[in-house]
């Protein structure tokens, strides 16, 4: 199964192939793997929520075999309901939807967790803590997003950092991850792993400066924000 059973607070690198060679999806995906990624950050962008499109649940699936550990996949679409079904049969380990993306992310989160998935609530940076509250029990993951959706190479927002201070409060014994989302570098990812997260999300700073014929700087990428954010703990 690859979703640990077991829940840790450990630092989990998750790349984000909305930064990867789209024409190399698998090759990317096992590279990345292979160089020490922990999850697969799987970025679902429709034109509407968000003012940019990348691909649907087909591409999950495509992607899927080439992926040996968690497959996390970020919704950022509305409306979210009629592709739950379809983002599970894809094979997605974690299926994340925005607070932002309806008026009944209750339902949305409960036909997620219907499907045996773990279920994940990602709020926008202009969107406080209020309505997570009441959320927390039937979630397995919250993604603070420290940009605003919908690009990758974006400037890391430092407001979020005390949100998310607040929000490894109130999540306490719960086994809730905490992920950061947008503009994680080994500069930013301390003030993160400081704050409580352990799942960070990385596109640009994975990716840079490497390719699927030459993976190796994706691994000294991740071994960069990896040793950042662990000498914070
Ligand atoms: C933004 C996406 C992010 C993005 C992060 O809408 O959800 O996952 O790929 O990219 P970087 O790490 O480049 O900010
Ligand atoms: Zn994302």
């Amino acid at each position: 199964m690859p979703f640990p059973a077991s829940f840790t607070r450990r630092i989990k690198i998750a790349p984000s192939i909305l930064s990867a060679d789209f024409a190399n999806f698998g090759a990317e995906c096992r590279a990345i793997e292979a160089e020490g990624a922990d999850w697969v950050h799987v970025d679902v962008m429709d034109g509407h929520f968000v003012p940019n499109i990348t691909f649907g649940p087909a591409t999950c699936a495509a992607i899927r075999p080439h992926i040996k550990g968690v497959m996390d996949v970020h919704l950022m679409i509305a409306p979210v309901d009629p592709y739950i079904e379809a983002f599970a049969a894809a094979g997605a380990d974690v299926i994340t939807a925005h607070i932002e993306a309806g008026p009944h992310i209750h339902r949305t989160l409960q036909a997620i967790r219907n499907t045996g998935k773990k279920a994940g609530l990602a709020i926008n940076p202009g969107t406080g803590l209020d309505g997570v509250e009441n959320l927390l029990d039937m979630l397995d993951l919250v993604c603070v997003m420290t940009v605003n959706p919908g690009f990758g190479g974006q400037s890391f927002i430092a407001s979020q950092v005390e949100k998310v201070r607040r929000l490894r409060a109130l999540i306490g014994e719960r086994r809730v991850h905490i992920e950061i989302d947008g503009g994680v570098t080994p500069v930013t990812a301390p003030l993160v792993a400081a704050a409580g997260a352990d799942v960070l999300v990385a596109g640009s700073a994975v990716f840079k400066g490497g390719s699927v014929t030459d993976p190796a700087p994706y691994g000294a990428n991740i071994r960069a924000i990896r040793a950042a954010a662990e000498a914070a703990l």
